[in-house]
């Protein structure tokens, strides 16, 4: 009686010294791992990421930039880290802070002294990132602290990065601060190729509104030539509205209409548009439009001029 239940004993003492091992590791994996999640336990750069984010010199600085942690961010400004810190590529914490969106994060780099301008391996400065990202209250900041509209590059100016992902407000931010409309980049051409080639006709409205020229060419290519090839309707509308050459021959020596597949919608427009002369009200628009001229437009709405007519000028 007694053996047994010695043996009773001994067997529960085994159990729970094994439950007690099990919860151990258990209990030791799920703090490893949420740590890992946060980003400090392991090194921040044994991290594959997305985007800017899979450089391998990564400091814990362009994590908490790239994910907005701001009480992590302060803390690393707090302890010294320095603002200006550049991975190989030179890509700066304000950088990941833009490219994320992360305003607050953006500003507390700015006051520690991060370079607003500074340039990625690409050229890129932080603003194209914020372009790119469509963030408003971050580009508004680093344009008040001095980031250039028009930055010096042969790659996608901030206004093709806002162009590239319709992000039209944006685009409206920067024309108002001066960004050129005719920076041709030799990937993309215009800003304006960049909405037809992607059908972001709201962006195509107030790169025309601003006076952006719709024959400009990429290699012969107007922007109607891509709008038609993709069957954008809404924009090759724009386009003819802001006086677009219909007529205009690409490299291969074909018009925007020979470049619309069969029955689409964008055929039967153009087919239209090729057959009609335009209205008389429609071309003393673009007359006035253009002795105005692209860099006065803004001014047009001062004229002394019944609203009726004011409005169809101003094209609302
Ligand atoms: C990385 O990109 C892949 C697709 O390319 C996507 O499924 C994944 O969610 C992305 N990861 C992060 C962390 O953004
Ligand atoms: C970052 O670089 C700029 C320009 O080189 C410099 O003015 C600024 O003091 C630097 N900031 C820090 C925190 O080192
Ligand atoms: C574009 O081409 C058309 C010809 O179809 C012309 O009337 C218009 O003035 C041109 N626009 C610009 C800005 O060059
Ligand atoms: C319109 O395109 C045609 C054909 O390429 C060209 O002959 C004409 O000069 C263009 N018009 C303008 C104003 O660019
Ligand atoms: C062209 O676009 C219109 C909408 O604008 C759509 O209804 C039509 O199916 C498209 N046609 C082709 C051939 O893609």
């Amino acid at each position: 009686m007694f053996a047994a239940l010695t043996v009773f004993l001994e067997v529960l003492l085994v159990g729970i010294s094994i439950a007690f091992v099990i919860l151990s590791f258990h209990w030791y994996f799920m703090v490893v791992y949420k740590l890992d999640n946060a980003g400090w336990a392991r090194a921040p750069h044994a991290q594959q990421k997305n985007g800017t984010g899979s450089w391998a010199d990564r400091s814990p600085l362009h994590d908490a930039a790239c994910y907005g942690r701001v009480l992590a961010l302060k803390t690393l400004l707090d302890q010294g880290a320095c603002a200006n810190l550049s991975t190989i590529d030179s890509v700066t914490p304000l950088h990941e802070a833009c490219l994320g969106g992360h305003a607050v994060c953006a500003k507390m780099l700015i006051s520690a002294g991060a370079q607003v301008n500074a340039r990625n391996i690409d050229g890129s400065t932080p603003l194209c990132d914020a372009c790119s990202r469509g963030s408003v209250s971050c580009i508004n900041l680093l344009l008040s602290h001095g980031a250039e509209v028009n930055p010096s590059l042969i790659t996608a100016s901030p206004l093709h990065e806002a162009v590239l992902r319709g992000h039209q407000e944006c685009v409206d931010i920067l024309i108002e601060n001066g960004a050129r409309i005719e920076h041709t980049d030799c990937h993309h051409g215009t800003p304006l190729h960049v909405a037809c080639v992607r059908g972001h006709v709201d962006c195509a409205k107030s790169l025309l509104l601003a006076g952006a020229n719709p024959n400009a060419t990429k290699n012969h290519e107007t922007p109607l030539h891509y709008a038609a090839q993709n069957n954008y309707t809404a924009v090759i509308q724009v386009l003819v509205e802001h006086g677009a050459n219909i007529t205009a021959l690409n490299q291969n020596g074909k018009r925007a209409l020979h470049l619309t597949a069969e029955d689409s919608e964008a055929r039967q427009l153009l087919f239209y548009v090729e057959g009609h002369v335009e209205s008389l009200k429609q071309l003393c628009r673009l007359t006035i439009r253009q002795s105005v001229g692209a860099g006065r437009l803004e001014y047009l709405s001062s004229l002394k001029l019944p609203d009726l007519m004011l409005n169809f000028l101003c094209h609302r």
